[in-house]
């Protein structure tokens, strides 16, 4: 089920205290979830605006993409849970699902499938920019680049307004992030670009130009395939979070998508968001020991020490991460695929998941593991050096921030985004001579 935010129910009214003005808000109610009011005509009524730093109590748009009850652990794409999108569809369909609304017919599927997988290749002039950057540089300063440079290599694009080059940019988008990606890490390892493979799955080919190199055969283990497939959808979308919103923001200048996806993946890079995978690796391997988890979690405990458990806590989730239960079984079979019997750092990520969740500083906070906890350490073990990892998550996001642009766009009320501010600094004062200053 689906509809539109209707604001026939109810209204909200404010009175400044010591004045007799008052304002009605209308309420606003989308299909499920806390309802909220209208404040854009508070100004006009009361001369006041809202205050509300990280944006923990304000809706910026409406969206029928996706749903997250953070009380419940619940994510809902389009309606459909994660869990079963995870188990039963695949990377392209979900794709298909948050871009169009809806899941694919066979047709459909197909169609979209072949127009995905027919943008893979990357303009020729594109290799060079990677020459730019030193061997050593973090991939994802190379996605920033090389993404923000397909505008460049796109006039024919540009137009925002035409749902054709929206549609055709989304396309380009989704299959060269893949290419991209690969291309980093091959640009890191002093290895040849392997050129994508049309005829394997979104996944596979992924994993093929990352692994092969030119001199052999290198066949994809499908289990491998699929667990990748998986990964790629559990981090496909995830509503108005801080990348999200920054493509949202910088969409709603009239800028093309290829620089907002851009600035997606600037703002994905911090450890607090996307970057959390990496820091989840390097913290286990900080911590080194199941004996020395107690000592670590009272660092964390101390508010002097700004150190945080990575891959815990969570904005919206107040409970367990729908995301990280699934990952965290995938963890399982991939290591099993792989034969690797005993992970120390698997054993020590469930042993310190063990103790902080029956910690009451944890549980009074409400921090649950999130997606990023379990993530790090099947991609370690699929071979992903640590640098990769938010590069991955860039790859899959890609998607969710196309479908988020494409929909911002297509809205009617869309204007610019623009917040306001509670000005602290200095009042009107005359400008000092330089003769005169202190
Ligand atoms: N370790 C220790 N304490 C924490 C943590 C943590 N990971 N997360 C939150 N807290 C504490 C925080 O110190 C605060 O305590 P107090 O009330 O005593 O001051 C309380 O919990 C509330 O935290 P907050 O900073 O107000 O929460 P937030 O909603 O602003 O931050 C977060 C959310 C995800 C940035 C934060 O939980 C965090 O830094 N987690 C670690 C980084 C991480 O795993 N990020 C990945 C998020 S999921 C994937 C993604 O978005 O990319």
């Amino acid at each position: 089920m689906s509809g539109t935010a209707t604001t026939g129910g109810g209204s909200v009214t404010i009175t400044l205290d010591g004045s007799n003005k008052s304002a009605s808000l209308p309420m606003v109610h989308g299909t499920i979830g806390p309802s909220v009011f209208d404040i854009r005509k508070l100004y006009d009524q009361l001369g006041v605006f809202t205050y509300d730093p990280g944006y923990g109590g304000t809706a910026a748009c409406d969206s029928k993409i996706t749903y997250i009850d953070g009380d419940a652990g619940v994510l809902l794409h389009r309606g459909y849970p994660i869990e079963q999108l995870a188990e039963k569809s695949t990377f392209l369909e979900v794709a298909h699902l948050l871009l169009n609304g809806d899941l694919p017919n066979a047709k459909q599927k197909h169609e979209f499938e072949m127009g995905v997988m027919r943008h893979t290749m990357l303009h020729e002039q594109l290799r060079r920019f990677y020459d730019g950057f030193r061997r050593d540089a973090h991939p994802m300063a190379v996605m920033c680049g090389v993404v923000g440079a397909l505008s460049a290599f796109y006039h024919d694009a540009l137009d925002i307004n035409d749902p054709e080059v929206r549609r055709i940019s989304a396309f380009r988008l989704i299959a060269k992030m893949p290419t991209i990606a690969a291309w980093a890490y091959k640009y890191a390892i002093g290895q040849p670009f392997i050129y994508p493979r049309n005829d394997l799955g979104y996944a596979e080919n992924f994993l093929y130009m990352m692994n092969a190199v030119p001199a052999e055969p290198y066949h994809v283990n499908p289990v491998l395939a699929r667990a990748m497939d998986r990964i790629f959808i559990l981090h496909a979308d995830h509503e108005q979070n801080a990348s999200t919103s920054t493509v949202r923001l910088a969409g709603s200048t009239g800028a093309n998508p290829f620089a907002c996806i851009a600035a997606g993946i600037a703002s994905l890079w911090g450890p607090a968001h996307g970057g959390a995978n990496e820091a989840v690796l390097k913290m286990l391997a900080e911590i080194g020991h199941v004996d020395n988890i107690p000592a670590f979690l009272a660092a964390v405990k101390d508010k002097n020490s700004h150190i945080r458990l990575m891959g815990f806590g969570h904005r919206v989730y107040k409970n367990y991460d729908p995301r990280a239960k699934i990952m965290q079984q995938s963890c399982h079979e991939v290591l099993q695929e792989l034969g690797i019997k005993d992970d120390p750092l698997l054993d020590l990520a469930v042993e310190l998941e063990k103790i902080a969740l029956h910690d009451e500083y944890f549980v009074s906070r409400k921090l649950y593991p999130n997606v990023d906890f379990y993530s790090g350490i099947i991609l370690k073990a699929m071979g992903f050096p640590t640098s990769m990892f938010t590069v991955l998550f860039a790859v899959a996001r890609t998607v969710g921030w196309i479908s988020q642009w494409k929909e911002m766009i297509e809205d009617p009320s869309q204007r610019i985004g623009r917040p306001r501010q509670v000005y602290t600094g200095p009042t009107q004062r005359d400008y000092v001579p330089l003769d005169q200053r202190r």
